[in-house]
């Protein structure tokens, strides 16, 4: 079985490649990279006037499978990946049941790999029924094929379960990932604390709920030498504290999500819930912020924390809606905006989607290198399209770019070597 992708432009930013090439996939495997390679027998893709880059990878998920799939479903969720050009996605546990046992997460992995359309990889919870109270069996949850830990959704609160939490899962060498909220801090908060939220009359979260956590996190990270993972930093003070710690030697990374750097609090007006998520929007100097961290590669990845939630869970007053939106079929468009804006290059842009989350969940995809899987993804960096939700492979339509014109476009998803996506 031979595919030979033709006359792309290939972004390989772990190996320093942004040149014109020939990528010949035998088997599912990536066999040559060169110039002008002979097609021979195999099947032509053309990829002339396209970008050909590592199928990208989303290290925060929710598939919501098992347990809330009237959200979306590990079958959805993955189409809808494959249409963004996400040839992997990390998923969160908090599922019903959470993902704390080896029976969700064999249950994930096998229908991920029996109806999927793309690799999945676990995270599980750090304590079981991300109750805080007592860990989870991480070491048997790795072996099942966990590539890392969270409560995300949930604060860790108590400060000596984190502790035992980084140093349990140092031991295996996987990362905890923190999802940075002092809930005493947020205070029954539903917006970020600024002007907005006084003008629309809603209670805030100050910048402190996120940091709080965060400077303990990472001083837990220090204590016990253990790999921390910040996950969705959304304040200039957290960027700074991750900054710094970088700086001391602290084994410390983080990500950033597309409608942190893309948004401010200005998007809640009018009540929209789909401006509503947590942590919440921020203004615009938190924002910049976002956008310097990415720059000088104080933040590792840009993941979407895609959260898909019913209609009936958004259509509701602001302060009750839930939390968080999609966006699996937005990523790659809103990452372009930021090469757009000169805030980073193009290859530092597909380096934070594709080899950067890859590096930090251990995870062997986000490259093109010789004998590297062929998860391909073909882009077409200048087309224009107009958001459309009811439109999306997602079950769920809950994205603030809801008609919104995007320029970059998926032409084609490439798993191992197979077409799992084709836009005409
Ligand atoms: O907006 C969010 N949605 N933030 C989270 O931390 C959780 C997520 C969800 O599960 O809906
Ligand atoms: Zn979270």
């Amino acid at each position: 079985m031979k595919i030979l992708v033709k006359s792309g432009r290939v972004i390989d930013p772990a190996n320093n490649i942004d040149e014109k090439l020939d990528i010949l996939i035998v088997d599912g495997i990536i066999a040559e990279l060169s110039p002008n390679i002979d097609a021979g027998d195999a099947e032509v893709v053309n990829a002339a006037g396209l970008l050909v880059t590592p199928g990208l990878v989303d290290m925060h998920v929710h598939l919501r499978d098992p347990g809330f799939e009237y959200k979306e479903d590990i079958v959805t969720g993955t189409r809808a990946a494959a249409a963004g050009g996400v040839t992997s996605v990390a998923c969160m546990p908090n599922t019903d049941p959470v993902n704390d046992s080896l029976a969700v997460t064999k249950y994930i992995i096998g229908k991920a790999r029996e109806q999927g359309s793309i690799n999945v990889f676990p995270i599980g919870s750090i304590t079981k029924g991300m109750k805080g109270e007592i860990l989870s069996e991480m070491g048997e949850l790795k072996e099942g094929g966990c590539v890392g830990f969270s409560d995300d959704g949930l604060p860790v609160k108590n400060g000596e379960m984190m502790r035992r939490a980084l140093e349990y899962a140092g031991t295996f060498d996987v990362p905890i990932i923190s999802h940075a909220e002092d809930l005493s801090l947020v205070a029954g908060g539903v917006m970020n604390e600024g002007p907005v939220a006084t003008e629309l009359g809603l209670k805030g979260i100050p910048w402190v709920a996120e940091e709080a956590t965060t400077a303990r996190d990472i001083m837990l990270a220090e204590l016990t030498g253990s790999h921390l993972h910040v996950a969705h930093v959304s304040t200039k003070g957290s960027v700074e504290l991750v900054r710094l710690a970088k700086k001391r030697g602290v084994r410390v990374t983080c990500e950033a999500t597309p409608h942190h750097f893309m948004l401010t609090d200005e998007a809640v007006r009018g009540y929209n819930t789909n401006a509503k998520m947590n942590p919440p929007l921020r203004s615009r100097e938190n924002v910049d912020a976002v956008r310097a961290g990415l720059a000088d590669g104080t933040i590792d990845a840009i993941a979407t924390d895609h959260a898909p939630h019913h209609p009936d869970e958004k259509n509701v007053e602001f302060a009750i809606a839930m939390n968080g939106i999609i966006g699996l079929e937005t990523l790659l468009p809103l990452t372009l905006k930021l090469v757009g804006e000169k805030v980073l290059t193009l290859s530092q842009a597909i380096a934070l989607i594709t080899c950067q989350p890859a590096k930090i969940l251990d995870i062997d995809r986000g490259t093109l290198s010789v004998g590297a899987v062929a998860d391909i993804t073909l882009i077409n960096p200048n087309k224009e399209w107009i958001v459309d939700a009811a439109k999306l492979q997602s079950k769920s339509r809950n994205t603030p770019w809801d008609g919104e014109q995007l320029k970059g476009c998926v032409m084609k998803t490439l798993l191992a070597g197979k077409e799992v996506y084709s836009r005409s």
